[in-house]
């Protein structure tokens, strides 16, 4: 079942099988049953095989480490800018207008919408974004040293990795009532990003934080965020600490406040590409890096977010079939991109 409309993103269609190579790729590609049948094959296969509980604890009790060595080898230039980010998640954006290319009717709307909302609420000083609330004013609730105390307009990413999505947002965005955090429990990708040109301490937050722990504290407070970002982190988690994690991190939220999430879905070619013995338990892989990673279906996405108390605005699956034309290979990705958010009261 999909939920949500899908905007701009996701129009070309492959109507004509001979068509294919074409083009560089095509969204919204329907499964054969067979092409279904297959990857379930090949995943029950690799379920069979896998390892055996003591060869699986070096990588998740190191998981962190890995994805320091990750960084330390590959520094910023492995993930590239999320450009994407404001077709697929346009709540992102604020107020900035200059930035935006003027064609793009759907992000003009959404800013719109902002606009229009942050108006109406304004009168009442309460919180701006997404919906009005009936708290006090969200200064009162930080303490006065948190960087971004002051700010009336806070997103949070998880696992922020180099990068790649917070500094398109503070490029896109430039509000300056809008402030950043950015978390990961990697110190490498945490320092590459307070190294990167664009970190401006007066715009955003960096700091190092293991979202499936539950004796580390967030800074700031509960109930101070607008919109907290999950890109490809929930599927570096072990299945069974998903839900407390997003627990902890629903508690942040405001009320009308969002996450935004997108990650690997279920049978994506990254999934079937894995050899025997990458396998901890089913969907749950590790990398030749070292590094974890699980594949969702839209339901696993909805159960966890929504056993949270969230409210599902957006669950869809992401079926694209890339191309490499030169080689003539065919690749089908699968992702999961929702959207949920927390009641007003
Ligand atoms: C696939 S990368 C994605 C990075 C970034 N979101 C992006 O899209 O470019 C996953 C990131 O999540 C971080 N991560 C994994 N598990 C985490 C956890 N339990 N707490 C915080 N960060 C985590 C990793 O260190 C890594 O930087």
């Amino acid at each position: 079942m999909q939920s949500g409309k899908r905007p701009v993103f996701g129009n070309r269609h492959l109507t004509d099988d001979s068509k294919v190579f074409q083009h560089n790729a095509w969204d919204n590609v329907e499964w054969t049953e067979d092409q279904e049948n297959q990857a379930h094959k090949i995943t029950s296969d690799q379920t069979e095989n896998a390892m055996t509980e003591e060869s699986q604890q070096k990588y998740l009790e190191n998981a962190a480490s890995f994805w320091d060595k990750f960084y330390e080898k590959h520094d910023n230039k492995f993930f590239k800018d999320r450009h994407w980010l404001f077709t697929e998640f346009p709540e992102l954006i604020a107020t900035d207008k200059k930035t935006l290319s003027p064609d793009d009717s759907e992000i003009e709307l959404q800013k719109q919408t902002y606009e229009k909302t942050k108006k109406e609420n304004e009168s009442e000083d309460t919180v701006l974004f997404p919906v009005k609330c009936d708290h006090e004013s969200p200064n009162k609730l930080l303490q006065a040293d948190l960087p971004g105390s002051n700010s009336s307009l806070r997103y949070m990413e998880i696992g922020c990795g180099a990068g790649n999505t917070i500094f398109p947002v503070l490029n896109v965005t430039q509000d300056p009532n809008l402030f950043l955090y950015a978390c990961d429990y990697s110190q490498t990708a945490v320092d590459l990003v307070k190294s990167h040109k664009n970190y401006d301490t007066s715009r955003c937050y960096a700091f190092v934080h293991d979202i499936s722990s539950t004796d580390q504290q967030f800074p700031m407070p509960e109930e101070s965020l607008d919109i907290v970002i999950m890109i490809f982190v929930l599927s570096a988690l072990e299945f069974k600490n998903m839900h407390s994690a997003i627990q902890r991190i629903v508690k942040l939220l405001k009320p009308g406040g969002m996450i935004l999430f997108r990650d690997y879905g279920r049978y994506d070619m990254a999934q079937l590409r894995f050899k025997s013995g990458r396998c901890l338990s089913q969907n749950f892989y590790t990398r030749g890096d070292g590094t974890l990673v699980y594949f969702f279906t839209q339901e696993e996405v909805r159960d966890v977010f929504t056993a949270a108390g969230l409210v599902e605005k957006q669950n869809i699956v992401d079926r694209r079939l890339q191309v490499n034309r030169a080689r003539q290979i065919k690749m089908y990705r699968v992702w999961v991109q929702a959207k949920y958010q927390k009641p007003t009261l």
